[in-house]
């Protein structure tokens, strides 16, 4: 059922809580933290003028990391109000907590148009608890709820769930933001009848990520492309020899009745034919994690069906990209979820880029509508310089999964009906 959005609701001089994803990448650079991708940041934009423009007055409520109920300098949310405020071009205040004192003071002196971030809802282990307490101190200074949060729509938190059924009790609306409406539209609707040749494309290194979505879009897909190290438990159930690349063997079960429901629906369910192998040498060098660095050396164009014993396959080769390409030129509709290879090595990065770039010629050139299920393809497509090329790029991570794998998420469970 469609969810209420904020285009349907009364908004001027009320107190409009809003739940966004901040949760943005940030490092530490000389003692303060900077942030190193503002793409969440900037895709709350439209909701956040439309608030303004229809005078609410706007309480902005994220988490940042998982501090687990702890007070952590390195995840406040300070960085982000000012980058915020920058982008709009208007004043973001900030309070150091969301509940208590100082917020419902900040909170009854805001006028219309005002905006008041709030600090990292997770410094209280209330909020992943969902504790109805918690979730009653936030809804104190709410009229109305507002999620514009997609990416943190697969959570039950206080601030994602909890809330939004205080408010409703109080007789508040709880409407989806204009970012939570395209990405409900772009992931939801649109996939479930699509203009046809629907072309799906999933990498990345796991079966077991992505089976239950393998599952659902074999109903509704025309073509799938398998790639990254997933690709390679599809070979071993095939029979094929894969060396030392990344596999589940334990999944090899679940990817020959994924091939067989393919087969029986009549989908083309295409795996590579040719790929880029290296031979994984353990160093004595360490990473953060403890583990010993594992270098990849003598990086070579494999194009037997079999990856020798003591080589691993990295990327997808030319041939594959190119046969993967002109699926892509084909296609109506393009869902992309997860990278061909290690794309973070320039090495091993070309399987990536070049679906990337077939995916935005397809847009632009054929007119296909492309969707990018977030992520590390979201991440690829950026780096290429390709982002604005494609019709939608999720903000989220795990919830585009969720949400693609057919899961109601109780982000948007919680929001009214239309
Ligand atoms: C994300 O980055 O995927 C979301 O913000 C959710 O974060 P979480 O996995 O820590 O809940």
């Amino acid at each position: 059922m469609a969810k209420l959005t904020i285009k349907d609701i009364e908004l001027h001089g009320k107190r409009v809580f809003v739940r966004v994803d901040y949760n943005v990448p940030m490092e530490e650079k000389d003692g303060s933290m900077v942030i190193n991708d503002d793409t969440r940041i900037r895709a709350t934009l439209p909701t956040l003028d439309f608030l303004v423009e229809k005078g609410a007055k706007i309480l902005l409520a994220a988490h940042l990391g998982r501090p687990k109920g702890q007070r952590e300098d390195t995840l406040s949310l300070r960085p982000v109000a000012q980058r915020l405020s920058d982008l709009l071009g208007r004043p973001v205040a900030f309070v150091d907590d969301c509940v208590g004192e100082a917020v419902d003071q900040t909170a009854a002196a805001l006028k219309p148009g005002d905006i008041l971030l709030l600090e990292n809802v997770r410094f209280h282990a209330q909020e992943e608890a969902n504790d109805p307490a918690f979730a009653a101190q936030l809804a104190a200074n709410a009229d109305v709820y507002v999620n514009d949060a997609f990416g943190a729509a697969h959570r039950a938190h206080a601030s994602t769930e909890g809330i939004a059924r205080v408010v409703s009790e109080k007789g508040g609306a709880c409407a989806a933001g204009l970012l939570m409406e395209r990405e409900l539209q772009f992931l939801g609707e649109e996939l479930e009848s699509p203009q046809r040749p629907f072309v799906v494309i999933l990498g990345g290194a796991k079966v077991s990520d992505k089976i239950a979505v393998i599952d659902r879009l074999l109903e509704k897909a025309d073509s799938l492309l398998i790639g990254g190290a997933m690709a390679y438990t599809f070979k071993l159930a095939k029979g094929l020899k894969v060396g030392k690349s990344l596999v589940e063997p334990e999944k090899v079960e679940v990817a020959r009745a994924a091939m067989d429901k393919a087969a029986s629906l009549g989908v083309e369910l295409i795996l590579p034919t040719d790929n880029t192998v290296v031979t994984p040498v353990v160093t004595d060098q360490l990473n953060k994690k403890g583990k010993p660095i594992i270098a990849f050396e003598n990086p070579r164009h494999n194009t037997q069906p079999d990856i020798p014993d003591e080589e691993e396959g990295v990327d997808i080769g030319q041939e594959t990209a190119q046969a993967y390409a002109a699926k892509i030129a084909q296609a109506k509709t393009i869902l992309w979820n997860g990278p061909m290879g290690i794309f973070e090595d320039p090495r091993f990065s070309q399987g990536t880029f070049a679906v990337a770039d077939a995916v935005a010629k397809a847009t632009s050139q054929g007119g296909a509508k492309s969707i990018i299920g977030g992520g590390d393809s979201v991440k690829a497509l950026n780096q290429s310089g390709l982002g604005d090329q494609v019709t939608f790029m999720s903000t989220g991570g795990g919830a585009s999964l969720e949400f693609l794998e057919g899961k109601e998420l109780p982000g948007v469970a919680a929001l009214g009906n239309r």
